[in-house]
């Protein structure tokens, strides 16, 4: 168990409805939260919680990642030139991760409008090239 964190001072103070039931993802991926469960709770599952702020007002995306988020995973169990996969790549945060610590990517995105934000963040990461940077040779950015 890990504690709450200070988030939960100011998120459960006000609940609305959609917050006393479960709340699907709108993608229908099968996950969803009941913001009411955390009432009252001081500490909470998993124990492996990662604290990083979220980046979603300003990157045109409702659950964006911090850059950070992906980078520490792929600086863990990858190396320079490995090619990195995220099925849910959403505004690209994986890819610019990527690009900036010289591996390689595939990213799938369902939704037309994220996948286009995704490649424009792509190409503003690459100097307004779609064409990605790699250790060896020019690689292109593969979103699905
Ligand atoms: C939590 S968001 C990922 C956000 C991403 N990490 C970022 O920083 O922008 C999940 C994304 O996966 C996409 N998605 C959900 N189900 C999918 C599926 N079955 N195939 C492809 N993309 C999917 C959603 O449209 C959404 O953009």
């Amino acid at each position: 168990m890990v504690p709450m964190g200070n988030w939960a001072k100011r998120r459960l103070v006000k609940l609305n409805d959609k917050d006393r039931i479960r709340d699907e993802s709108q993608v229908g991926s099968g996950f969803g939260k009941n913001v009411s469960h955390w009432l009252g709770k001081k500490y909470v599952y998993p124990t492996n919680v990662l604290h990083l702020s979220t980046e979603c007002s300003n990157r045109g995306h409702s659950a964006s990642f911090p850059i950070s988020l992906p980078t520490w995973f792929i600086k863990l169990f990858t190396e320079e030139g490995d090619l990195v996969l995220d099925p849910f790549i959403g505004a690209g945060t994986t890819a610019l991760a990527c690009i900036k610590l010289n591996r390689h990517y595939v990213g799938i995105e369902m939704m037309e409008k994220y996948y286009d934000l995704a490649l424009e963040a792509i190409e503003r990461a690459n100097n307004g090239n779609r064409t990605a940077g790699s250790l060896d040779k020019q690689m292109s950015p593969r979103l699905l």
